[in-house]
């Protein structure tokens, strides 16, 4: 290298007009409006990057993984757990064995639902969640509960949103077997202190699963500071494709675990009489794997991580504020989920005008945002109400979308208030 060069780059300032090109479907328009993408908390955009590794792994590697000695097998096996290790940098586990593929989130919290459940739940053990949780962290846990006997305890929160910790500190104890909760509420954008809680659990020897769904692309995430037992999180939220999602589980933990799943790959050797399983991660990856998904969800690790999660992070920061004000200004307009510490979601109702009609109308000018429940319904009954508006940011987002999203919400409070 020459003396001219230099030689710790730092990370190029952060550029949302450059970010932005990156991602084509931003160039849109949908009812004749240029496109403001605001239901990234449903799913995000892809960056060219993973669209071309799609396509590139279709194109020149595909073969079937880990089963054949043919060169196309061998690449594609290796670029499979390539991605196994751009995940496990991406969210610091001690080991690539502790990474296992899923569909999604919640086939992660169904795995562990079943197999630590099978291991180690019995009738009269605890499971804590909160009352943020999405359904995939409540359903996994009652059908537990019904097949065993044990009690599921739920955390209240309070009109903000927050966990009432004093009720945390009550209901974790002697008799839970695991806690599971969310890192960033889909519906209200609470960010909670899960490295607390970790804590509080394992003083009393519980497990944590953390559903990361909406904080693996918001906040950096790191396994081993927060000392979770499992961590989940899908890749369509990340930037990267359907269909693939991450497990990361301690090691001591997945191995104390029965498989999930049988079938081809998860063994070691089969007999009508006996079926020896495989290693971790296999034991957990019946059948073949969504190969070109794990492939693409590292080409988003790698693009989000070029980037970088600081700065990702930060200009969501400074659009939350932007657009909690904007928002507020609003006549008869109310934010849902206005905790202290609260990250990239702007949830709202407005007096006389239903969130599906406030999503109708705001569509017609191009602004896509998701109206409902968000697959909280308890989030629903404890604020009162049967719905929200939710606008939800990703690295691509601008102060121009919040000023649409605002303009296109005062002319939906025109049309029905
Ligand atoms: N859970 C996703 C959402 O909040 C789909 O929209």
């Amino acid at each position: 290298m020459s003396q001219a060069a230099t030689p710790t780059a730092a990370p190029p300032r952060f550029d949302v007009t450059r970010v932005r090109k990156e991602f084509p479907i931003l160039g849109r328009k949908v009812h004749g409006q240029p496109l403001v993408y605001l239901d990234n908390a449903a799913t995000t955009q892809k960056p060219r990057v993973v669209l071309d590794a799609l396509v590139r792994y279709y194109t020149e590697h595909n073969a079937n993984i880990h089963r054949g000695v043919h060169y196309l097998s061998e690449t594609a096996t290796q670029a499979h757990e390539a991605a196994r290790r751009t995940v496990q940098r991406f969210v610091n586990a001690r080991d690539a064995r502790e990474i296992v593929f899923t569909r999604n989130a919640t086939e992660g919290i169904n795995l562990v639902a079943h197999s630590f459940g099978q291991a180690h739940v019995r009738e009269g053990d605890e499971i804590v969640i909160t009352g943020m949780e999405h359904h995939s962290n409540i359903v996994p846990w009652q059908l537990l509960c019904e097949r065993t006997g044990a009690r599921l305890r739920v955390a209240p929160i309070t009109d903000e949103g927050e966990l009432v910790w004093e009720e945390v500190e009550r209901l974790i104890g002697p008799r839970t077997k695991i806690v599971a909760v969310v890192h960033l509420s889909n519906s209200l954008g609470t960010v909670n202190p899960v490295e607390r809680i970790v804590e509080l659990a394992h003083q009393h020897d519980a497990a944590v699963l953390v559903d990361g769904a909406q904080s693996a692309y918001h906040l950096p995430v790191d396994v081993q500071a927060m000392d979770c037992d499992f961590y989940v999180a899908t890749g369509h939220k990340l930037y990267g494709p359907t269909g693939i999602g991450l497990l990361y589980g301690k090691a001591e933990r997945l191995e104390q675990m029965p498989p999930y799943q049988g079938g081809g790959d998860m063994i070691s050797s089969v007999t009508f009489e006996k079926t020896t399983y495989n290693e971790l991660p296999y034991k957990f990856e019946a059948g073949t794997p969504h190969i070109a998904g794990a492939i693409g969800l590292a080409a988003a690790i790698d693009y989000l991580t070029g980037v970088g999660l600081d700065q990702v992070a930060a200009h969501e920061r400074d659009l939350l504020a932007y657009g909690t004000s904007a928002l507020r200004q609003i006549p008869g307009l109310r934010l849902v989920g206005t905790a202290t510490n609260k990250a990239s979601i702007l949830s709202f109702v407005m007096d006389g005008v239903h969130p599906h009609d406030v999503g109708t109308i705001v569509d017609r000018m191009g602004v896509a945002i998701r109206t409902g429940h968000h697959c909280t319904q308890p989030v629903m009954d404890r604020m009162g109400i049967s719905a929200t508006a939710r606008a939800s940011l990703a690295m691509y987002s601008t102060r121009d979308d919040i000023d649409t999203l605002v303009a296109a919400v005062g002319r939906a409070r025109e049309v029905f208030a």
